[in-house]
């Protein structure tokens, strides 16, 4: 996607030196536009850690060149021991969205074709490219289909704007380019269907008003930030056409775990009549998962992002206050599951299909 015109991914290898990672730094945004670079697996553990890289599909790419960064690290004697740790290590970073260990995964069996370990270098190097250009690809395809459900409601309101609400960022911050919850609205855009966009501001960490809120306004969609609570309302009085989210791992029976607050708009979203449409690539399933709810990780973060907020103070600099007493306890969840009777459809690359186990395994017969 573009910014200030100039297209960039969200992570790339350096030109010229591509032992060297680079990314947004989504930390610094939207008050700055800064690239972090990256070099070994420790910064890139840090990196997912501390959310410089975030989004399930670009903490799935993240962990592709964490390996490949890894693999340069390792020591020759040393290789599989190193290779092992790192797997362990990048999987050890954020547990609830399933692309981190399928890309995992997809680089130890990519790596594992090669017999010494320049040749695994390479491999990895390989490897790590191609997930991060699938990763940009399939959301062409998710575009495109999730783009008939907003025509289709396009069509009952000619001259309005079809109002799609979305939490937290499932945009191309969110992954390598594109977006799953925006690919829809960006290929609408671009074919002329008017849209507007109500951006939940996502606490605590407040992905909607930072991330989607910027991405939205560089590319000239129409959109509001709302409070999180606001969304019920909104539904009640009509201003609401249809909710669009990410997820972060969706198990074969169409249970879907996205960020925090996702399943309250999913409940709002039933008891008013609007469809809620999840938008996911096929690395975000975990098909070995039947109750979400059960079984599904959640993870847990620390507490003072709940305690305090940051934002651009009045001089311009970044600022973080404190927003409760000195000694008040917070917990902080960072994720919650939608059971599948509340989601409408699931938007795919490959199509679109109800959330349910029969319809899912007719999408993708070759998980079954
Ligand atoms: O905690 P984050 O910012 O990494 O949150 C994950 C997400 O990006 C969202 O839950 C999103 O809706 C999933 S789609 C990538």
């Amino acid at each position: 996607m573009k910014v200030d015109g100039k297209p960039y991914r969200t992570i790339w290898l350096r030109e010229g030196d591509d032992r060297v990672v680079q990314v947004i730094d989504q930390l610094r945004l939207p008050h700055a536009f800064e690239i972090a670079e990256l070099i070994s697996v420790a910064d890139m553990c840090r990196a997912i850690k501390n959310m410089t890289v975030r989004g399930a599909g670009l903490i799935g790419a993240s962990a592709g060149f964490g390996m490949y960064l890894a693999a340069l690290e390792a020591p020759e004697q040393d290789f599989h021991d190193f290779m092992r740790q790192a797997a362990a290590d990048l999987k050890a970073t954020r547990p609830t969205a399933a692309n981190l260990a399928w890309a995992v995964e997809r680089m130890l069996a990519a790596i594992a074709v090669g017999t010494t370990p320049a040749q695994k270098r390479r491999l990895a190097r390989d490897a790590a490219v191609a997930l991060a250009d699938e990763d940009a690809e399939h959301f062409r395809h998710l575009g495109e289909h999730g783009m008939a459900l907003i025509a289709d409601i396009a069509r009952r309101k000619p001259g309005k704007p079809v109002n799609i609400l979305t939490h937290c960022n499932a945009g191309w911050l969110a992954f390598v380019d594109f977006g799953s919850a925006t690919a829809p609205i960006y290929a609408a855009h671009e074919a002329g269907i008017p849209v507007h966009v109500w951006v939940d501001e996502t606490r605590p960490r407040n992905q909607g008003a930072s991330l989607t809120a910027w991405e939205l306004g560089q590319h000239g969609v129409p959109h509001t930030l709302i409070t999180d609570n606001a969304g019920g309302h909104l539904m009640q009085h009509g201003l609401v056409d249809m909710v669009i989210t990410g997820a972060d791992r969706v198990t074969r029976s169409g249970d879907v775990a996205n960020k925090i607050g996702t399943y309250l708009k999913a409940l709002a979203a039933r008891d008013n009549g609007i469809p809620m449409y999840v938008a996911l690539p096929s690395s975000t399933f975990d098909f070995s998962l039947g109750d979400g709810v059960a079984s599904i990780p959640i993870e847990e973060r620390g507490a003072e992002e709940v305690r305090f907020i940051s934002g651009k103070a009045s001089h311009g600099g970044i600022e973080s206050v404190q927003i409760c007493p000195d000694t008040t306890p917070a917990r902080n969840w960072g994720f919650d599951v939608t059971p599948a009777r509340l989601v409408t459809k699931l938007i795919c690359e490959r199509g679109i299909c109800d959330a349910n186990e029969a319809a899912i395994f007719a999408l993708f017969p070759q998980e079954k």
